[in-house]
């Protein structure tokens, strides 16, 4: 069975299009929309998805060549997609009010991709533009209650749109259209279903093929579990020529280097630890601007990597565990604005002269934990939440200072305890604290004692790029609330962060 292609016309669902498709068991790719003639014609192809995106078909050239619906392969339009498609075809598109949101829809017609679905259902759509007449001989096989077509078939080739968006969360039978389009559109058979875990040999086998006899590969552990994952397959590949290293910046959770340094050698890898925390933090001190720690933690990381690497004879290699999304976002971001320049350790390999291996680039963060799991790795660290790079140091607000670094470090730590306690942990995405120079009077015994307001930001999200905030009970707030003012030094206020992203980031700079 060949992949998926998902042509990316710009919105921002089209990652989450691939990964349906993956969980379906059918192998996806992002292409540009104008690369799609080309990736049909290598062959391999056992399905096209057209994503949906910003653009109007009404205002530009359509920049999809007409034949890949000639090619005989099952073509899905989402939303733009959809519209694309009945422009491509000779159908016809409009500008009207739009539906956004929830919106009910009723099933005209049965059809092996809606099997399963019952004759009215709610579903997610986000649109002005609609199809107003089908192209030729398409059957509608429903409508929304304002009468949109909503879902629309050609009679004689497995060539559908649909108007609402089924790989968003909020449309309910949303995964089951996909599977329903990968098993009964596509045909893909029980024994063909991609699955990450059984990559995990032809991982180490390539590993084991790039690296020359004789050559170290240096890995950047951070405890989190892209990078240990990434340490674990070079480990299996090449054993002892694997290095992780793991540089303690002073920017981690309380007890967290400890909890790494444990759990990385209990997996059998043979840690170089670097404290190089003094020199991290006397160089941020003082620095108001979140942009300008991250290059100085950058820049200051890969000092620290290029002194231990310097020290390593035979070191040829750096691994690292860029994912799928880092891969396309660093090829595709078109003029896109900068919010947050995320550091990494893409820096690393220039300044050293290594050369690259990333054996988890084809693959997403849920992939890289199934993949963690056949590894044998404990279901705590598969589970960690994300932790940005220049760890605690994006959650200090205003001017960076130790005081307020230690705030942030004991604060998170009860936060993530409490979150545990209540069984939430595994439910959302990331829950720290944070602090800035907010001062308010409190009371300690009867005395007027002023200290800092602690933000405590918890969110749930499916890849970061959108957010929301739980409503957590009032009992688990509370005890966050006594923990944080009785156990950390300097707090007398804790507030709940309740705004989404966007237009909030979650970190808080
Ligand atoms: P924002 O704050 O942009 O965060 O909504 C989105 C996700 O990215 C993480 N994040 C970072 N990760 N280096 C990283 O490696 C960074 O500088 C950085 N800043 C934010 C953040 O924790 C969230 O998961």
């Amino acid at each position: 069975m060949g992949k998926a292609v998902v042509a990316n016309f710009g919105g921002q669902y089209a990652h989450l299009i691939a990964r349906r498709l993956r969980e379906a068991g059918l192998y996806a790719v992002l292409a540009q929309p104008e690369e799609l003639e080309d990736v049909l014609r290598r062959g391999g192809v056992a399905a096209v998805v057209l994503s949906g995106g910003p653009r109007s078909v009404l205002e530009e050239e359509v920049e999809v060549a007409p034949s890949i619906l000639d090619a005989g392969v099952p073509v899905l339009g989402i939303c733009y997609g959809h519209q694309l498609l009945a422009k491509m075809l000779g159908g016809r598109v409009e500008r009207g009010p739009g539906e956004y949101g929830d919106t009910k829809v009723r099933l005209l017609e049965g059809d092996p991709l809606l099997e399963g679905l019952d004759r009215e259902e709610v579903v997610w759509m986000s649109h002005g533009d609609y199809v107003a007449s089908p192209p030729p001989g398409f059957k509608v096989l429903a409508v929304s209650e304002r009468g949109y077509i909503a879902a629309m078939r050609s009679p004689d080739r497995p060539i559908y749109g649909v108007q609402f968006h089924p790989e968003v969360s909020h449309t309910a039978k949303g995964r089951l259209i996909f599977r329903n389009f990968v098993e009964k559109v596509v045909g893909l058979a029980p024994s063909q279903r991609w699955d990450p875990a059984s990559q995990v040999p032809g991982i180490i086998d390539r590993i084991r093929a790039a690296v020359g006899p004789g050559e170290k590969v240096l890995v950047a552990v951070s405890g989190g579990v892209d990078s240990t994952v990434t340490a674990v397959l070079v480990a299996r590949a090449v054993g002892g020529r694997a290095v992780p290293i793991f540089v303690n910046h002073g920017l981690f959770r309380e007890g967290e280097p400890e909890e790494v340094l444990s759990s990385l050698r209990g997996l059998g890898l043979d840690v170089v630890y670097v404290d190089a925390s003094e020199r991290f933090l006397s160089r941020l001190e003082g620095i108001e601007d979140c942009e300008e720690r991250r290059r100085i933690v950058g820049e200051t990381f890969a000092e620290v990597f290029a002194e231990v690497a310097s020290r390593i004879e035979g070191a040829k290699w750096l691994a690292q565990g860029t994912l799928y999304p880092d891969v396309v976002e660093s090829g595709a971001v078109k003029g896109a604005d900068r919010i947050k320049s995320h550091h990494n350790v893409a820096g690393l390999p220039r300044w050293l002269g290594l050369k690259v291996l990333e054996p988890l680039r084809d693959f997403y963060k849920d992939e890289v934990r199934a993949i963690g799991r056949v590894l044998g790795l404990p279901e705590e660290l598969i589970n960690r939440h994300p932790f940005p790079g220049p760890g605690l140091a994006v959650r200090v607000m205003g001017r960076f200072t130790r005081e307020k670094l230690e705030i942030a470090k004991r604060a998170s730590r009860i936060v993530e305890e409490e979150l545990r306690r209540a069984g939430l942990y595994d439910k959302v995405w990331q829950a720290f604290a944070a602090v800035g120079d907010d001062k308010w009077v409190g009371v300690k015994g009867d005395a007027r004692a002023v200290g800092h307001v602690v933000i405590i930001r918890v969110v749930q999200s499916e890849d970061a790029m959108t957010a929301d905030w739980p409503q957590l009970d009032k009992e688990i707030l509370s005890r966050i609330s006594s923990r944080l003012t009785s156990e950390v030094p300097g707090v007398v206020m804790v507030a709940y962060a309740i705004t989404q992203k966007p237009p909030a980031t979650i970190e808080p700079c």
